[in-house]
């Protein structure tokens, strides 16, 4: 019997609109490729459900999320994104970071230090300082605001399980981002090394975060995988777009206990191109791959690698990529027209 999946997009806004549309186009195509059913389901979110529902995370989209085999999520400028990944606890957020070699030349760093960098951040996603304590006050010295960074070890133990499983399939070293020079009641490095017990066949590797941002520019080869709280992945996961030369290309899986999942490019809205078809949609396409590969159809994800490897040797750029007059420059609906024909 064909499988069919249920797919719960929330486009949001700006360029979200366009990328999640594009994508979805892609994804028909290689579902008929390889015989699996796709149902897709709109939902609001972001300021569009603010002013539809009064709510940036209306019910009405969590009913359609949860009912959903996985979440396409597209950006939001402020609103929504927090309260979702709360309420389903995607605690997991994996987001990998591999150097496309026809693209080589779009970093800006030298091509000698990027070859074969392929990392693999996991960052805790539904903790930290975005969801301690916070607020505004006034007292004698005047007025304050605080945001609390608070971890349960619990929390901290259940990320490094999952990072600790991912670099034991990998190459064997994760590296843990943490600050414990300056705070440390936050003993990363203590509790990580205690869940690596069952994992004597990974190196831990604790670096303080600073460290690691500059480590990560200099030497972008050593790394296999990160592991850092949500503040600290926030940040350096985008250095992560500076490595491959473009944030457009990132994408990421946010995943629970039970594997459910929502998929969403690590760029945001961008509104300066927003609605002018010039978006890359690859991030979108990268995490619907991600949520492909969570469903076991490995074979159309190998498809639409291959399909986007092949466009983009072809020399085919969205503007995000373009820097020179070899290469072809194509809005996003050009880009997809061209993953339609690769997939036929
Ligand atoms: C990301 C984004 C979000 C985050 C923002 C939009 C709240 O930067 O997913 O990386 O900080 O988590
Ligand atoms: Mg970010």
């Amino acid at each position: 019997m064909t499988k069919e999946y249920q797919i719960a997009a929330l486009p949001g806004e700006g360029i979200g609109l366009e990328v999640v549309e594009a994508t979805l186009t892609i994804l028909q195509q290689v579902a008929i490729k390889h015989d699996f059913k796709l149902q897709v389901d709109y939902g609001v979110i972001g300021q569009a459900a603010f002013q539809q529902y009064g709510s940036y995370f209306p019910e009405s989209t969590s009913q359609l999320c949860s009912q959903a085999d996985g979440i396409l999520f597209g950006a939001v400028s402020r609103g929504g994104l927090l309260e979702l990944r709360k309420k389903f606890d995607f605690f997991v957020n994996l987001r990998p970071v591999k150097i496309i070699p026809s693209l080589l030349d779009k970093s800006s760093l030298k091509s000698d230090r990027l070859a074969g960098v392929d990392i693999l951040f996991v960052r805790e996603l539904v903790s930290g300082i975005y969801f301690g304590a916070s607020g505004r006050g006034e007292d004698a010295l005047g007025n304050y605001g605080y945001h609390t960074m608070q971890y349960y070890d619990w929390q901290i133990k259940r990320i490094a399980e999952v990072a600790l499983a991912k670099a034991k399939a990998r190459r064997g070293l994760l590296t843990v981002a943490h600050k414990e020079n300056a705070l440390p009641h936050l003993p990363w490095t203590k509790l990580v090394e205690e869940v690596a017990q069952e994992y004597p066949d990974v190196i831990v590797e604790p670096m303080l975060v600073d460290n690691l941002a500059m480590q990560l520019i200099i030497n972008p080869q050593h790394f296999d995988v990160i592991l850092a709280g949500n503040l600290f992945g926030d940040i350096l996961s985008d250095l992560g777009g500076a490595l491959v030369g473009s944030i457009g290309l990132l994408g990421s899986a946010s995943l629970n206990e039970s594997g459910f999942g929502m998929y969403e490019a690590i760029h945001g809205t961008a509104p300066n191109i927003a609605g002018k078809n010039l978006a890359n949609p690859l991030g979108t396409l990268a995490s619907a791959m991600m949520m492909l590969e969570q469903w076991g159809e490995v074979a159309a994800v190998k498809s639409l690698q291959q399909a986007r490897d092949t466009i983009l040797s072809q020399g085919y750029r969205t503007q995000d990529l373009y820097s020179h007059g070899t290469e072809t420059l194509v809005t996003t609906q050009e880009l997809v027209e061209l993953f339609l024909e690769e997939l036929f």
